[in-house]
């Protein structure tokens, strides 16, 4: 296939489709109990890279079933109050913002949505002038599913730490795609998923918090992973991060996801980001010849991500005629990104989004072969 969606879910390379059929096996060989005996060292070495590829500490490490979860762990650990408010930006994500609304409705708090520049990314002058005593969280999406877009994510950092005010980056898109450093950014926590950039199996996720942020941390939900249950009327909820983890869990994509990591450090994540920035602006530029097409991808930087539309045709249909010639991109609706598409009056828009695996001799295959469809549509 000419896969272009890596944003909706990456191709994964060989060592890791070997780990999670490696693992898979010996569980139906030895039983799955007894094969997380043998494959401790390999679970627990998921933790260490995931630690080497953001830069923080193993136990500031939790890995969970996906991005959402992540982020709702992090965030529902929050121990908000009626009155609190939390600035959140345009680019947000659908399943963050929900949660948003939702302890909006249920816990009290105000939610205000931070204006993006010129530019379509946060506005630095808008964030920190909505900076107030009630503000007790900035939650911000790095790269949206909807485009190209980067937000500075550093500089929303600094001026979290500066008004003392916990940050939670979505990096959803933006782990395994460019260099990620926790300490370098200042969040206090961070949220990822496993099978896009980063080339994981799908149902995998992790979600940093720092050592300090987790003393704060409240728990949401138990289980027997997260808490022991210590007499019939008393428990103890686990003092360190995994106590947001499950304990049940599929063992064979933790392997996976671990070997996913490793295997992004050893290509070199800034090797990686060089070739996105490299390969990405072809594709922009070839896409921008064809008539009737326009580009939606906003920010100073630009990742591999970049959705267009085409006058007068539905986006599914686009990528369906698309996946026809193997060609696999994806759709990202309004419904996903609304505070970004609403007012920009966009609806559904066609995603493809480039990693380093592809090359320019595709970029070159998928704008004539689209071309050609659209001519003939
Ligand atoms: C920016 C962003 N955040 C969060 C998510 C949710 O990820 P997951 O499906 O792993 O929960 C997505 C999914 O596409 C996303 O694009």
């Amino acid at each position: 296939v000419l896969h272009f969606n890596s944003s909706g879910s990456s191709l994964m390379p060989q060592p890791v489709w070997d780990a999670v059929v490696n693992h898979t096996t010996l569980e139906a060989a030895i039983g799955g109990y007894e094969a997380v005996t043998e494959a401790s060292e390999q679970i627990e070495a998921a933790y260490d890279a995931i630690a080497h590829l953001i830069d923080c500490n193993r136990n500031e490490v939790a890995i969970v079933e996906n991005a959402t979860r992540a982020w709702n762990m992090a965030f529902f650990s929050i121990p908000l109050k009626p009155g609190d408010t939390v600035l959140a930006c345009q680019a947000e994500y659908a399943t963050n913002y929900v949660s948003l609304l939702h302890a909006a409705k249920t816990k009290g708090i105000s939610i205000e949505v931070i204006p993006s520049d010129d530019a379509g990314q946060i506005s630095l002058e808008a964030l920190e002038n909505a900076i107030t005593p009630s503000v007790k969280l900035i939650t911000m999406t790095h790269v949206p599913n909807n485009g190209g877009l980067v937000n500075p994510a550093i500089e929303v950092g600094h001026i979290a730490k500066q008004s003392n005010i916990l940050y939670l980056l979505d990096a959803c898109q933006s782990v395994g795609q460019m260099p990620i450093n926790v300490k370098e950014i200042g969040c206090d926590f961070l949220s990822t998923s496993g099978r896009k950039f980063l080339r994981g199996p799908r149902g995998t996720g992790f979600l940093y918090m720092s050592e300090a942020a987790l003393q704060n941390a409240e728990v949401s939900l138990l289980d027997l992973h997260s808490a022991t249950w210590t007499a019939c009327e008393q428990y103890e909820p686990r003092p360190d991060i995994r106590r947001f983890e499950s304990w049940e869990t599929n063992f064979a994509a933790k392997i996976g996801l671990g070997v996913a990591v490793s295997y992004a450090s050893q290509v070199g994540i800034e090797k990686i980001w060089e070739r996105i920035q490299m390969l990405t602006p072809i594709l922009r530029s070839e896409l921008s010849k064809i008539p009737g097409l326009t580009i939606h991808d906003q920010g100073a930087i630009k990742c591999g991500i970049v959705s267009f539309s085409v006058d007068g045709i539905d986006p599914q249909s686009i990528c369906d005629a698309l996946a026809s010639y193997r060609m696999n991109v994806s759709h990202t609706p309004q419904q996903y990104t609304r505070l970004d598409m609403e007012p920009r009056n966009l609806t559904d828009l066609v995603r493809a989004s480039i990693h380093y695996f592809n090359t320019e001799e595709e970029i070159e295959r998928f704008c004539h072969v689209l071309a050609e469809l659209l001519k003939n549509h």
